[in-house]
């Protein structure tokens, strides 16, 4: 049976546009690289990753009243998420993010919250009634929905992931305590903890305290082009990236943390899950755009293929 899984957090509309060199303060440049309009926002993009991995994916979370709204849950629609949990507030439009992408691939990311600032906890507790089988949540939302994501899979006995980003000072890590599996990426593991993970050592000293303040099962920190560290209370794996050639890197981080989810609810197996993950954090950065990038289950099973013909 297919696992069920809740994912609390944000939609956005990404409006991106490529550039050649970033400006510099007070400057104006033209940039040719074109621009467009992608439905994206953390949530989202894992939901959709969730849904192309084929799990059964629930989606909570807010929008505004707009077109954008519309045309946002008319695509989860037409990937099979349920979209009953999508509440939609009266007066804030639908968030947006200004994204801004490089020749080398790096992206900006500027986000409005919009509706997604209003997500609150009685919206939470109502997703709750799709009887999950793992919750997914990140940091897109108001502190409070992500505490009342915590609290009530905790207290139903539920697995839930955290997805750290993104991430703010201050956050109340503590209430995130039994969180199954954290995962924060570089900038996000160095605001939690103080610490950058920019060698094995700094990675297992910042993992240590962040599984020491959630009681997290495994802590998984996601080092972008050098792969990722794992660490389950007494060991510690690295599992390096794949070469390939970067487009965008947007989204790379949902894209994994829910890879990384998905296939640990099915086996269990951390270790299999993140190379897992790994497949699909690289492909999604060689692909432009947010939900524009997200591989399905077919393509990560032939990337993987492809990877073991070659050696
Ligand atoms: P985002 O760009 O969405 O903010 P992130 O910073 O949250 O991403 P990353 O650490 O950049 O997360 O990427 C997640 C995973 O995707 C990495 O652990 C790695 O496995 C894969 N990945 C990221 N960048 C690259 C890359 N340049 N080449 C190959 N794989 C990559
Ligand atoms: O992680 C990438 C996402 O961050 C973008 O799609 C953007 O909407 C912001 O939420």
């Amino acid at each position: 049976m297919k696992k069920r899984i809740l994912v609390v957090s944000s939609a956005n509309i990404d409006f991106v546009q490529n550039v050649k060199r970033m400006p510099s303060g007070g400057e104006t440049v033209i940039e040719k690289g074109g621009y467009s309009y992608v439905p994206g926002g953390k949530g989202a993009n894992s939901a959709l990753a969730f849904a192309r991995l084929g799990a059964d994916t629930v989606f909570c979370t807010k929008v505004g009243r707009d077109d954008n709204a519309k045309k946002l849950k008319g695509l989860y629609s037409a990937e099979g998420i349920d979209t009953r949990f999508i509440c939609e507030d009266r007066e804030a439009p639908t968030g947006l993010a200004s994204i801004i992408v490089e020749e080398d691939g790096q992206n900006r990311i500027i986000v409005y919250p919009g509706a997604n600032g209003f997500l609150n906890e009685n919206d939470v507790e109502e997703a709750f009634t799709c009887y999950p089988d793992g919750v997914f949540v990140q940091l897109e939302i108001p502190d409070n929905a992500v505490i009342a994501a915590a609290r009530f899979a905790r207290e139903k006995s539920i697995p839930f992931f955290v997805d750290a980003g993104p991430a703010r000072q201050g956050f109340p890590l503590e209430e995130l305590r039994g969180v199954e599996i954290l995962s924060p990426n570089e900038t996000e593991c160095e605001i939690l903890t103080g610490i950058k993970p920019d060698s094995v050592q700094n990675c297992l000293k910042a993992a240590i305290r962040l599984a020491t303040v959630t009681e997290a099962k495994y802590v998984v920190i996601k080092l972008g082009r050098r792969g990722s560290f794992i660490y389950d209370g007494k060991y510690y794996n690295i599992i390096p990236a794949h070469k390939v050639t970067v487009a965008d890197t947007t989204a790379a981080g949902d894209v994994f943390t829910a890879a990384l989810s998905y296939a640990y609810l099915q086996k269990g197996e951390i270790l299999e899950a993140t190379r897992f993950a790994t497949l699909a954090g690289a492909i999604c950065v060689s692909r432009p755009g947010a939900s524009t990038s997200i591989p399905t289950l077919k393509e990560i099973k032939a990337f993987a293929k492809s990877i073991k013909e070659a050696k």
